[in-house]
């Protein structure tokens, strides 16, 4: 059995707006429908975790999607806490062995041949396995602004072996758990799981994945995940 755990309780706040961009539309579907479509309609899952915010009236309360069960919680303060709270609702049953795939509600465009490239990676690497990007760009560091209140260049840094860090992300259920109650424990905020596991000294693997697996952060994202949505609806 792999299930998946998607964190759906943030409020969008770098994009504003009243809507939380997961129940925004794109290609006539909220960008969360989308993410649980592209996750449930592949054969190595089996069911879904989403957690929510306290009192969202917006979601669709669907129990079953692709005759796979969806089941909700309440999420956290922090991503990483809906995460957590998404691991502790799994059915009483799931076992700590278990592959779990964490995927944001607001990353649309994630495509079979990713998740199944993910999950035969995870099955081959205790310390799990994530999606991720090689940088492409040139990336400068800032110094000291200007008088027009830019910052100016103060480096060059080299882009040679770093990588965008994506979802889904796979892991076994019993070293999820511990990486997140340990960063907890820690008072760190981990931006994504890896993060947490990487801090018990683990190695997940990098699994190249498509550039097109967009996080939609900001109303230009949107226009973007639409884009790509409609090619494909
Ligand atoms: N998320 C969550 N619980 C939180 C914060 C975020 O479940 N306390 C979810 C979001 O709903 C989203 C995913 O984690 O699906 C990725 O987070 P992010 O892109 O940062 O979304 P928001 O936190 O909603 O946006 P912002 O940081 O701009 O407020
Ligand atoms: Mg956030």
């Amino acid at each position: 059995m792999t299930w998946t755990l998607v964190p759906a309780a943030g409020s969008g706040r770098r994009f504003g707006g009243e809507v939380p961009k997961q129940y925004l539309r794109a290609a006539g579907k909220p960008l969360i429908e989308h993410a649980l479509e592209a996750l449930l309609s592949h054969p190595g899952v089996d069911g879904a975790v989403v957690a929510l915010a306290e009192g969202d009236a917006r979601w669709p309360g669907w129990t079953s999607l692709h005759g796979k069960p969806v089941i909700t919680c309440s999420g956290g303060g922090e991503r990483a806490d809906s995460v957590l709270a998404a691991l502790l609702a799994l059915p009483a049953g799931t076992t700590d062995n278990e592959l779990l795939l964490v995927h944001d509600a607001a990353r649309p465009n994630l495509h079979a041949t990713d998740i199944a490239a993910l999950i035969a990676a995870a099955n081959g690497c205790a310390d799990g396995a994530i999606l991720a990007a090689p940088v492409r760009d040139t990336l400068k560091r800032a110094g000291a602004g200007n008088p027009d209140g830019n910052p100016c260049i103060a480096a060059t840094e080299s882009r040679d072996g770093l990588w965008r860090a994506l979802t889904p992300q796979a892991f076994r259920r019993d070293l999820l758990r511990r990486a997140l109650e340990r960063a907890r424990a820690d008072g760190l905020v981990a931006t994504d799981e890896a993060m947490a596991v990487e801090r018990l000294g683990r190695h997940p693997a990098l699994v190249e994945g498509r550039e097109d697996n967009l996080k939609v952060t900001t109303p230009a994202d949107l226009a973007l995940a639409e884009f790509l949505l409609a090619r494909h609806a």
